[in-house]
């Protein structure tokens, strides 16, 4: 019932149209040292690479001739990308294709995301992974829920548009801190949330521990559709990753958004943030997907209607650095 509400609540809000992002994960290195994470700092067994800016402006390129109206350019916090690099990369790849530049790179300095917003990024993903402070600060060493939610409210502040999102199914997490994620994700607005299931990596220090249920991050996405309506809901790789018909599953929960890999093969595989990641299905068959559930592919940049940088009064008024 929940998932079929969710549907209704999707159909009369977002309507049956399904954005592609196409996804760039151009340097799997990384300053961190998350839990969770195979990309995380102390893996020495992962084979770490940095695409060059050539490498990941045709990377853009690419996903703009699948189709993707939006790029979405990652990476591990590497901070051989410095302001300037990524200034020079958001100004190439606007140049060239024109397509909205999302950028997931981590936390950053006010002045970095500011110069980036002024040079042309539009959008920002940055997941909260879970509302619980204490796990939170367990699971992330060295670093504090309250510090990435500035990170946020500053990125809103800036006018980008402001992803979010959890992990669900965290070795100690609760159904109470599940319902914090989703009351989270209402009081903030956040333009884009992405929920995902947890799947153990086994060379992390989180090896062995059970995966998160698909089911129970199905009904997190649904409740979390019928709350925020209009919101952009992408059906996440991992759920994919955990089940083969996960992403299909989570576009009949509420789901409007899905994100292809155009990394280039050589560099995808070595992107492991979880195990399974580099086989998940291409561009070709995530169209043929969509196509298959009677929805369509968006022609637009699928830019939220009611932006949430532009709705500062649902917002909490932290004081923003000059
Ligand atoms: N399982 C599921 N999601 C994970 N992420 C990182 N490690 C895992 C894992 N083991 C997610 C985090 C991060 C995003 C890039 O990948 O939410 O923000
Ligand atoms: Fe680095 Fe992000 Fe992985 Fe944490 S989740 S180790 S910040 S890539």
């Amino acid at each position: 019932m929940l998932l079929e509400k969710a549907e209704e609540v999707r159909r009369s809000t977002v309507g049956n149209e399904v954005h592609l992002r196409g996804i760039v994960e151009f340097s799997n290195i990384c300053t961190q040292n998350c839990l969770y994470c195979g990309l995380r700092r102390d893996n020495r067994q992962l084979t770490r690479y940095r695409m060059t800016p050539s490498e990941i402006v045709e990377a853009a390129q690419t996903a703009k001739a699948w189709g993707c109206k939006t790029i979405v350019l990652q990476s591990g916090e590497d901070p051989w990308f410095t302001r300037d690099r990524m200034l020079d990369l958001i100004g190439q790849i606007k140049e060239r294709t024109n397509v909205a530049i999302t950028l997931s790179v981590g936390e950053r300095t006010y002045g970095d995301y500011k110069a980036w917003r002024r040079g042309g990024a539009d959008r920002y993903l940055l997941k909260h992974e879970t509302a619980s402070p204490a796990l939170y600060e367990s699971l992330r060493p060295g670093h504090k829920l309250a510090e990435r939610l500035k990170a946020l409210s500053w990125l809103q502040d800036l006018g980008y548009e402001v992803g979010s999102g959890n992990i669900v199914g965290l070795p100690g997490q609760t159904d109470d801190d599940l319902a914090a994620d989703v009351e989270l994700f209402c009081q903030k607005n956040f333009d884009m949330i992405g929920i995902g299931p947890f799947i153990a990596h086994p060379q992390t220090p989180l090896a062995g521990t059970p995966n998160g249920q698909l089911t129970k991050t199905l009904k997190v996405l649904a409740l979390t559709r019928i709350l925020t309506r209009d919101t952009n809901l992408p059906a996440t790789t991992a759920t994919g990753v955990l089940e083969p018909d996960g992403q299909r599953k989570a576009l009949l929960a509420g789901g409007n958004v899905i994100m292809p890999d155009v990394t280039p093969a050589v560099y995808r595989k070595h992107y492991e943030i979880y195990p399974g990641k580099g086989e998940i299905p291409g561009p070709r068959a995530v169209i043929d997907m969509i196509a298959s559930l009677g929805r369509r592919i968006s022609q637009g940049t699928g830019s939220r209607s009611s932006p949430s940088a532009r709705r500062p009064e649902q917002r909490g008024m932290e004081k923003v650095p000059s």
